[in-house]
Protein backbone atom coordinates (compact mmCIF):
# COMPACT_ATOMS: atom_id res chain seq x y z
CA UNK A 1 0.00 0.00 0.00
CA UNK A 2 1.05 3.26 -1.02
CA UNK A 3 0.33 6.42 1.14
CA UNK A 4 -0.61 9.41 -1.23
CA UNK A 5 1.69 12.74 0.49
CA UNK A 6 -0.46 15.47 -0.26
CA UNK A 7 1.34 17.40 1.93
CA UNK A 8 4.73 16.84 0.47
CA UNK A 9 3.25 17.26 -3.45
CA UNK A 10 1.78 20.49 -2.14
CA UNK A 11 5.05 21.87 -0.84
CA UNK A 12 6.49 20.65 -4.01
CA UNK A 13 4.57 22.35 -6.53
CA UNK A 14 4.23 25.90 -4.05
CA UNK A 15 8.42 25.99 -4.58
CA UNK A 16 7.33 25.91 -8.34
CA UNK A 17 4.58 28.61 -7.85
CA UNK A 18 6.80 30.61 -5.48
CA UNK A 19 9.41 30.50 -8.92
CA UNK A 20 7.17 31.86 -10.95
CA UNK A 21 6.11 34.81 -8.89
CA UNK A 22 9.92 35.92 -8.80
CA UNK A 23 9.65 35.19 -12.59
CA UNK A 24 6.42 37.68 -12.68
CA UNK A 25 7.93 40.01 -10.52
CA UNK A 26 11.28 40.24 -12.38
CA UNK A 27 9.61 40.60 -15.83
CA UNK A 28 7.92 43.80 -14.18
CA UNK A 29 4.30 42.49 -13.52
CA UNK A 30 2.98 42.26 -9.54
CA UNK A 31 2.66 39.45 -7.13
CA UNK A 32 -0.73 37.75 -7.73
CA UNK A 33 -3.18 39.32 -5.50
CA UNK A 34 -6.08 36.87 -4.29
CA UNK A 35 -9.21 38.20 -2.08
CA UNK A 36 -11.49 36.57 0.18
CA UNK A 37 -15.00 37.76 1.36
CA UNK A 38 -16.05 36.25 4.41
CA UNK A 39 -19.17 36.49 5.76
CA UNK A 40 -19.74 35.84 10.21
CA UNK A 41 -17.89 33.51 12.15
CA UNK A 42 -18.10 30.67 11.20
CA UNK A 43 -14.99 28.33 12.92
CA UNK A 44 -14.67 26.29 9.97
CA UNK A 45 -14.84 28.93 7.29
CA UNK A 46 -12.13 31.21 9.79
CA UNK A 47 -9.92 28.83 9.56
CA UNK A 48 -9.82 28.12 5.83
CA UNK A 49 -10.00 31.76 5.03
CA UNK A 50 -6.86 32.16 7.39
CA UNK A 51 -4.88 29.19 5.81
CA UNK A 52 -5.78 30.33 2.10
CA UNK A 53 -4.09 34.03 3.40
CA UNK A 54 -1.20 32.28 5.07
CA UNK A 55 -0.88 29.87 1.90
CA UNK A 56 -0.62 33.22 -0.29
CA UNK A 57 2.12 34.74 1.48
CA UNK A 58 4.06 31.36 1.44
CA UNK A 59 4.68 31.55 -2.18
CA UNK A 60 4.90 35.25 -2.40
CA UNK A 61 1.13 36.51 -3.64
CA UNK A 62 -0.19 39.31 -2.50
CA UNK A 63 -3.59 39.00 -0.12
CA UNK A 64 -6.76 40.71 0.97
CA UNK A 65 -9.71 39.59 3.47
CA UNK A 66 -12.92 41.43 3.80
CA UNK A 67 -14.79 40.59 6.71
CA UNK A 68 -18.80 41.60 6.94
CA UNK A 69 -21.26 40.56 10.04
CA UNK A 70 -23.75 37.98 9.57
CA UNK A 71 -26.45 40.58 8.84
CA UNK A 72 -24.70 41.90 5.78
CA UNK A 73 -27.24 42.74 2.84
CA UNK A 74 -27.42 40.47 -0.71
CA UNK A 75 -27.19 44.16 -1.98
CA UNK A 76 -23.76 45.15 0.12
CA UNK A 77 -21.99 42.01 -1.10
CA UNK A 78 -22.86 42.04 -4.63
CA UNK A 79 -21.66 45.47 -4.67
CA UNK A 80 -18.21 44.83 -3.01
CA UNK A 81 -18.20 41.81 -5.65
CA UNK A 82 -18.94 44.57 -8.67
CA UNK A 83 -15.40 46.74 -7.03
CA UNK A 84 -13.57 43.64 -7.04
CA UNK A 85 -14.24 42.55 -10.81
CA UNK A 86 -13.78 46.22 -11.71
CA UNK A 87 -10.78 46.22 -9.62
CA UNK A 88 -7.23 45.81 -11.86
CA UNK A 89 -5.32 45.15 -8.55
CA UNK A 90 -7.36 41.67 -7.90
CA UNK A 91 -6.54 39.19 -10.53
CA UNK A 92 -8.52 36.81 -8.45
CA UNK A 93 -11.17 36.10 -5.57
CA UNK A 94 -13.42 33.99 -3.73
CA UNK A 95 -16.52 34.03 -1.27
CA UNK A 96 -16.04 31.52 1.30
CA UNK A 97 -19.53 29.47 1.63
CA UNK A 98 -21.30 29.36 3.07
CA UNK A 99 -23.27 31.82 2.90
CA UNK A 100 -26.07 33.41 5.84
CA UNK A 101 -29.52 31.84 4.33
CA UNK A 102 -30.96 35.27 3.76
CA UNK A 103 -28.32 35.38 0.97
CA UNK A 104 -28.91 33.52 -2.38
CA UNK A 105 -25.56 31.61 -3.04
CA UNK A 106 -26.13 31.13 -6.50
CA UNK A 107 -26.25 35.28 -7.65
CA UNK A 108 -23.46 35.67 -5.25
CA UNK A 109 -21.01 33.43 -7.46
CA UNK A 110 -22.78 34.18 -10.71
CA UNK A 111 -21.98 37.80 -9.82
CA UNK A 112 -17.92 37.52 -9.91
CA UNK A 113 -16.23 37.63 -13.13
CA UNK A 114 -15.93 34.43 -14.51
CA UNK A 115 -12.42 35.56 -15.28
CA UNK A 116 -11.79 36.40 -11.79
CA UNK A 117 -13.38 32.84 -9.89
CA UNK A 118 -10.49 31.00 -8.85
CA UNK A 119 -13.19 28.92 -7.24
CA UNK A 120 -14.73 27.52 -10.62
CA UNK A 121 -18.02 28.00 -9.46
CA UNK A 122 -19.39 30.25 -11.50
CA UNK A 123 -21.99 28.77 -14.21
CA UNK A 124 -19.96 29.93 -17.20
CA UNK A 125 -16.49 28.07 -15.64
CA UNK A 126 -18.67 25.20 -14.77
CA UNK A 127 -19.96 24.90 -18.15
CA UNK A 128 -16.81 25.13 -19.68
CA UNK A 129 -15.04 22.54 -17.56
CA UNK A 130 -18.50 20.42 -18.13
CA UNK A 131 -16.93 20.52 -22.00
CA UNK A 132 -13.32 20.00 -21.26
CA UNK A 133 -12.27 23.81 -22.05
CA UNK A 134 -9.55 25.50 -20.69
CA UNK A 135 -11.34 27.00 -17.27
CA UNK A 136 -10.37 27.26 -13.59
CA UNK A 137 -11.81 24.28 -11.89
CA UNK A 138 -12.88 23.60 -8.61
CA UNK A 139 -9.67 23.09 -6.06
CA UNK A 140 -10.74 19.83 -4.62
CA UNK A 141 -11.51 17.91 -7.70
CA UNK A 142 -7.98 20.24 -9.62
CA UNK A 143 -6.18 18.87 -5.99
CA UNK A 144 -7.12 15.38 -6.65
CA UNK A 145 -6.32 14.97 -10.09
CA UNK A 146 -2.78 16.00 -9.92
CA UNK A 147 -2.32 13.60 -6.88
CA UNK A 148 -3.40 11.27 -9.12
CA UNK A 149 -0.78 12.15 -12.06
CA UNK A 150 2.34 12.42 -9.37
CA UNK A 151 1.42 9.24 -8.38
CA UNK A 152 1.23 7.94 -11.85
CA UNK A 153 -2.06 5.95 -10.95
CA UNK A 154 -3.45 4.23 -14.26
CA UNK A 155 -7.16 5.85 -14.75
CA UNK A 156 -7.79 4.83 -18.25
CA UNK A 157 -10.77 2.08 -18.46
CA UNK A 158 -10.80 2.04 -14.50
CA UNK A 159 -14.05 2.08 -12.83
CA UNK A 160 -14.11 4.86 -10.70
CA UNK A 161 -17.03 5.10 -8.08
CA UNK A 162 -17.52 8.80 -6.75
CA UNK A 163 -19.41 8.73 -3.33
CA UNK A 164 -21.14 11.99 -3.25
CA UNK A 165 -22.84 14.84 -5.68
CA UNK A 166 -21.55 18.43 -4.17
CA UNK A 167 -21.20 20.97 -6.71
CA UNK A 168 -18.15 21.79 -5.12
CA UNK A 169 -16.48 18.32 -5.09
CA UNK A 170 -18.33 15.01 -6.28
CA UNK A 171 -19.97 16.50 -9.78
CA UNK A 172 -17.11 17.84 -10.50
CA UNK A 173 -14.49 15.39 -10.02
CA UNK A 174 -17.12 13.05 -11.37
CA UNK A 175 -17.22 14.96 -14.73
CA UNK A 176 -13.27 15.31 -14.38
CA UNK A 177 -13.03 11.39 -14.41
CA UNK A 178 -14.66 10.93 -17.67
CA UNK A 179 -12.81 13.78 -19.17
CA UNK A 180 -10.68 11.60 -22.42
CA UNK A 181 -6.93 12.25 -20.63
CA UNK A 182 -8.20 10.55 -17.79
CA UNK A 183 -10.54 8.17 -19.18
CA UNK A 184 -12.60 6.50 -16.54
CA UNK A 185 -15.86 4.84 -16.32
CA UNK A 186 -17.95 6.77 -13.76
CA UNK A 187 -20.55 5.89 -11.79
CA UNK A 188 -21.80 8.75 -9.45
CA UNK A 189 -23.47 7.67 -5.94
CA UNK A 190 -25.04 9.76 -3.55
CA UNK A 191 -27.72 10.15 -1.08
CA UNK A 192 -30.68 8.06 -3.27
CA UNK A 193 -28.09 5.28 -4.65
CA UNK A 194 -29.28 2.04 -3.90
CA UNK A 195 -26.54 -1.05 -3.35
CA UNK A 196 -23.64 1.65 -2.38
CA UNK A 197 -21.61 -0.60 -0.55
CA UNK A 198 -21.86 -3.01 -3.46
CA UNK A 199 -21.04 -0.51 -6.01
CA UNK A 200 -18.13 0.67 -4.05
CA UNK A 201 -16.77 -2.52 -3.62
CA UNK A 202 -16.32 -2.79 -7.29
CA UNK A 203 -14.25 0.53 -7.60
CA UNK A 204 -11.15 0.46 -8.59
CA UNK A 205 -10.81 3.89 -7.86
CA UNK A 206 -13.01 5.28 -4.71
CA UNK A 207 -13.28 8.86 -4.06
CA UNK A 208 -15.32 9.65 -0.95
CA UNK A 209 -17.17 13.16 -0.78
CA UNK A 210 -19.71 12.63 1.99
CA UNK A 211 -18.78 14.23 4.98
CA UNK A 212 -19.08 11.17 7.06
CA UNK A 213 -16.76 10.01 9.53
CA UNK A 214 -15.75 6.11 9.07
CA UNK A 215 -18.43 5.72 6.49
CA UNK A 216 -16.40 3.74 3.91
CA UNK A 217 -15.95 0.44 5.26
CA UNK A 218 -13.06 -2.73 4.69
CA UNK A 219 -15.87 -4.33 3.28
CA UNK A 220 -16.74 -2.06 0.90
CA UNK A 221 -13.35 -1.93 -0.96
CA UNK A 222 -11.76 -3.76 -3.43
CA UNK A 223 -8.01 -5.33 -2.81
CA UNK A 224 -5.70 -3.23 -4.72
CA UNK A 225 -8.09 0.10 -4.94
CA UNK A 226 -7.06 3.62 -5.17
CA UNK A 227 -8.89 5.46 -2.25
CA UNK A 228 -9.15 9.34 -2.44
CA UNK A 229 -10.71 10.63 1.07
CA UNK A 230 -12.13 14.24 0.90
CA UNK A 231 -14.22 13.96 4.49
CA UNK A 232 -12.40 16.70 7.14
CA UNK A 233 -15.29 16.04 9.89
CA UNK A 234 -13.92 17.98 12.96
CA UNK A 235 -14.63 14.81 15.79
CA UNK A 236 -14.37 14.58 19.55
CA UNK A 237 -10.96 13.50 20.53
CA UNK A 238 -9.05 12.82 23.91
CA UNK A 239 -5.81 11.91 21.95
CA UNK A 240 -5.37 15.83 21.06
CA UNK A 241 -4.78 19.01 23.44
CA UNK A 242 -7.68 20.86 21.49
CA UNK A 243 -9.95 17.63 22.29
CA UNK A 244 -10.86 17.91 18.41
CA UNK A 245 -9.43 15.83 15.22
CA UNK A 246 -10.09 15.88 11.65
CA UNK A 247 -11.47 12.98 10.53
CA UNK A 248 -12.00 11.18 7.09
CA UNK A 249 -15.06 9.44 5.71
CA UNK A 250 -13.29 6.23 5.19
CA UNK A 251 -12.18 4.11 8.14
CA UNK A 252 -8.74 4.21 7.52
CA UNK A 253 -6.77 1.92 10.11
CA UNK A 254 -9.13 -0.78 7.95
CA UNK A 255 -9.41 -0.14 4.54
CA UNK A 256 -5.46 0.77 4.19
CA UNK A 257 -4.36 -2.77 3.90
CA UNK A 258 -6.52 -3.56 0.96
CA UNK A 259 -5.27 -0.58 -1.14
CA UNK A 260 -2.71 0.01 -3.45
CA UNK A 261 -3.45 3.52 -3.12
CA UNK A 262 -5.14 5.79 -0.23
CA UNK A 263 -4.79 9.51 0.96
CA UNK A 264 -4.47 9.89 4.71
CA UNK A 265 -6.54 12.54 6.50
CA UNK A 266 -5.35 14.86 7.57
CA UNK A 267 -2.14 15.31 5.13
CA UNK A 268 -4.09 13.48 1.68
CA UNK A 269 -6.58 15.68 -0.55
CA UNK A 270 -6.67 18.86 2.19
CA UNK A 271 -3.06 20.46 1.08
CA UNK A 272 -3.85 19.89 -2.41
CA UNK A 273 -7.55 22.13 -2.34
CA UNK A 274 -5.52 24.53 -0.72
CA UNK A 275 -2.38 24.17 -3.57
CA UNK A 276 -4.86 24.15 -5.89
CA UNK A 277 -6.84 27.62 -5.30
CA UNK A 278 -2.91 29.20 -5.95
CA UNK A 279 -2.85 27.77 -9.29
CA UNK A 280 -5.91 28.99 -10.20
CA UNK A 281 -4.93 32.31 -8.84
CA UNK A 282 -1.35 31.92 -10.15
CA UNK A 283 -3.55 31.44 -13.67
CA UNK A 284 -6.16 34.16 -13.33
CA UNK A 285 -2.99 36.13 -12.94
CA UNK A 286 -1.61 35.60 -16.28
CA UNK A 287 -4.65 36.28 -17.88
CA UNK A 288 -4.79 39.99 -16.24
CA UNK A 289 -1.65 40.50 -16.69
CA UNK A 290 -0.53 39.09 -19.30
CA UNK A 291 2.40 37.28 -18.24
CA UNK A 292 3.94 34.14 -19.57
CA UNK A 293 3.80 31.94 -16.45
CA UNK A 294 3.52 28.18 -16.88
CA UNK A 295 1.02 26.35 -14.39
CA UNK A 296 -0.27 23.73 -16.84
CA UNK A 297 3.36 21.94 -16.58
CA UNK A 298 2.72 21.79 -12.51
CA UNK A 299 -0.85 20.71 -13.32
N1 LIG B 1 -16.53 26.25 1.44
C1 LIG B 1 -16.08 24.99 1.47
N2 LIG B 1 -15.20 24.76 0.46
C2 LIG B 1 -15.10 25.93 -0.21
C3 LIG B 1 -14.34 26.32 -1.33
O1 LIG B 1 -13.58 25.55 -1.95
N3 LIG B 1 -14.50 27.62 -1.74
C4 LIG B 1 -15.33 28.48 -1.09
N4 LIG B 1 -15.44 29.71 -1.58
N5 LIG B 1 -16.06 28.13 -0.04
C5 LIG B 1 -15.94 26.85 0.40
Amino acid sequence: MILIDGKQVASEIKAEISLEVNKIIKNGGKPPHLVAILVGHDGGSESYVNFKMKDCAEVGFESSLIRFEDDVTEKELLATIEKLNQDDNVDGFIAQLPLPSHIDENKVLEAIDPKKDVDGFHPTNVGKMMEGLPTFISATPLGIKILLKRYNIETSGKHCVVLGRSNIVGRPMSVLMSQKKINSTVTVLHSGSNNIKEMCASADILIVAIGKPGFVTADMVKKGAVVIDVGTSRIKSDKTKSGFKLAGDVDFENVAEKCSFITPVPGGVGPMTRLALLLNTLEAAKETQFVDVCCKDMI
